[in-house]
């Protein structure tokens, strides 16, 4: 959020929101967010949330690759680990966002460091072996017990984001990889201090959209 710059007053787009914990927080720091998902059961998990007290904050059921918004109504644009990766085309993402922003806005959006798609998901020793080649972009599946896809994330090079951020006329400012905190000694999914000391696990692109 710091990456956002000043956020009060400023109408906020977040993509693939969830239950919107982000775009909640933005409210609470006085900014105007809209929140969008593809999911309405995420999407009734923040509305939950909200019927608990809480600044109230729109949220938009559709897909990040058709922005249901009008050209540059926003100043700012964000994703917390939301859209990106589970959309096949996500340069179309970058260019719906591109168009949704007024001149001057940010576009932050935070996806799993690229570098991670060679490990398992595994916080141990056996999640530093690479197993799968960076160059793959096959998509990662999971299927239910009819056969019916249940799960899809998609692999890009820290080059494919770039070529995506920049062919959709953003200026790509920074790839911030945040190191592991050195009083962070909690384990979770796949994330833990044996891996993070060694490889980042974010990458935070920062992009603005030129005046
Ligand atoms: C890992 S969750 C992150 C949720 C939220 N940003 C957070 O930090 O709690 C990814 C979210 O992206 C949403 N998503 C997946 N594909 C999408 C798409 N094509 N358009 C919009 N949202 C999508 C999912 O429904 C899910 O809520």
């Amino acid at each position: 959020m710091r990456l956002l710059g000043e956020i009060a007053g400023k109408r906020i787009l977040e993509l693939g929101c969830g239950s919107a914990p982000c775009a909640r927080w933005l409210a609470g720091q006085g900014a105007h967010p809209v929140g969008l998902d593809l999911s309405m059961g995420m999407l009734s998990r923040g509305l939950a949330a909200m019927e608990q007290g809480g600044p109230g904050v729109p949220l938009i059921q559709a897909g990040a690759e058709d922005l249901p918004f009008a050209d540059e109504c926003f100043d700012l644009a964000c994703s917390a680990f939301g859209a990106v990766p589970f959309v096949a085309d996500s340069a179309r993402v970058m260019r719906e966002v591109a168009r949704v922003l007024r001149p001057g806005g940010r576009w932050v959006f935070a996806v799993n460091h690229p570098m991670r798609w060679i490990f398992r998901d595994d916080p141990g020793p056996d999640g530093l072996e690479a197993v799968l080649p960076y160059f793959d972009r096959t998509p990662y599946t999971e299927f239910d017990g009819d056969g019916r896809c249940t799960y899809v994330e998609h692999h890009r090079t820290i080059g494919d984001r770039v070529r995506e951020i920049v062919g959709a006329g953003l200026v790509l400012d920074d790839i911030v990889e945040p190191d592991w905190p050195e009083w962070l000694d909690r384990e979770w999914g796949q994330w833990s201090p044996l891996r993070g000391q060694l490889f980042p696990g974010t990458a935070i692109f920062v992009s603005h959209k030129p005046e």
